[in-house]
């Protein structure tokens, strides 16, 4: 079997968390990497023996023979990377979140279209076994008509700095980050229903506090420091996003809680009430009535479920398989899009006070 040629454009963080999985996949060659930092760029890919190197995507797309294209770079460039990529006429994976606006993500989305290549966004919430649980228990009808949904996901370290509290670089703080996670879940759980509107209250608090704590986010990126780097992004922020079929989702997001649920990594809770069933897809106990009875059940083996793989793995041999089988994506690039103009809309609220509309 042909193997899949990839570039891994971006070598920080998710960058390494992606290529293990590439290396995990018999059916990947990484062919080459890109970075615009050279030292990064070289540190990994060295360790990862990759001869082909760049510091400029348009010159690795104009060089390397190539299938697919894999992008784990800042927000900022989720779309010229990808764009490039697919007009080359690559395949590719893109990081959360789609883009910076929805405007961007529109114009992703069209060029492949126009190309007629796939473009997957890395939900990689959606591929947890937790997830796919839920998915499963969902399409049996143990659940019934989810009407209401709890996207959570709060830290309480404070916003790591670098790139992250930069909003030319990231687009936003915790409501673009992290929040796009259970946000995107739970629409894709309930069977992504069309946004209507949504309402939004952001807090800015904290920041100093939290970049004089003494322990710090340990992923946080290299040469980070929250005292010095510049902050103009939100904390903190609750949300309101209402589905044209009457469900409704409550966002809670942070980067700074006091609060006992949220560790550094985060303390999520995505929890889905519908009218045969609730389930939290955290503690994973399924709730409901029997016989006249309100009964709570834990799932046991979540770990073992299936072929048991964790959420990257799954990610990324699904991309691949979609690429070489043309496997039906189930992440793909419609969603990004309508989740970027729910992102959008509760920046546009939190700015304004008002209800937006989503269009
Ligand atoms: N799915 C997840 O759970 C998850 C987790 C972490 C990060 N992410 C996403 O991955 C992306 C990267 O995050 P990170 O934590 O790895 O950041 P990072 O700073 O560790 O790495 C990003 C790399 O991209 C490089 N870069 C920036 N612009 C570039 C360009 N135009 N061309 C080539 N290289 C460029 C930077 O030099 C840097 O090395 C972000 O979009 C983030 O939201 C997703």
């Amino acid at each position: 079997m042909k193997k899949l040629r990839v570039a891994l454009i971006g070598t920080g963080n998710i960058g390494e968390t992606h290529i293990t999985r590439y290396e995990a996949n018999p059916n990947v060659e990484i062919a080459a990497v890109c970075d615009i930092d050279a030292e990064k760029l070289n540190k990994f890919a060295d360790k990862h023996n990759i001869e082909a190197r760049f510091t400029s995507v348009d010159e690795m797309l104009a060089s390397v023979e190539l299938d697919a294209a894999d992008v784990c770079v800042w927000n900022c460039s989720h779309a010229e990377c990808t764009i490039a990529a697919l007009n080359a006429g690559l395949n590719v994976l893109c990081e959360k979140p789609m883009a910076m606006t929805a405007a961007e993500a529109q114009e992703m989305k069209d060029t492949a279209d126009k190309n007629g290549k796939l473009l997957m966004l890395g939900f990689v919430t959606r591929f947890s076994n937790q997830s796919r649980i839920a998915k499963d228990f969902i399409d049996n009808g143990y659940l019934g008509n989810i009407y209401y949904t709890k996207a959570t996901y709060v830290r309480r370290h404070g916003n790591p700095g670098g790139w992250f509290s930069d909003k030319s670089r990231s687009g936003g703080g915790p409501i673009i980050d992290i929040g796009v996670h259970p946000l995107d879940l739970t629409r894709y759980l309930m069977g992504n229903p069309k946004p209507v509107s949504v309402y939004c209250v952001a807090a800015n608090e904290l920041h100093e506090d939290r970049a004089n704590l003494k322990t710090h986010v340990g992923w946080a990126p290299e040469g980070a420091d929250p005292k010095k780097d510049v902050c103009d992004v939100e904390s903190s922020a609750v949300g309101i996003i209402r589905y044209e079929n009457g469900a409704s989702t409550l966002l809670e997001c942070s980067y700074s809680l006091h609060d006992g649920r949220s560790t550094q990594d985060g303390g999520n809770g995505r929890i889905l009430y519908g009218t045969k069933g609730g389930l939290n897809l955290d503690t994973m106990m399924y709730y409901t009535d029997v016989n006249g009875f309100m009964v709570n059940s834990e799932i046991k083996d979540v770990d073992n479920y299936n072929e048991a793989k964790e959420g990257f793995r799954a990610e990324i041999d699904h991309f691949v398989d979609c690429c070489l089988n043309g496997t039906k994506c189930i992440s793909p690039a419609e969603d990004g899009v309508v989740i970027m103009k729910i992102l959008e809309g509760l920046y546009e609220s939190a700015r304004t006070g008002k209800s937006v509309d989503i269009i």
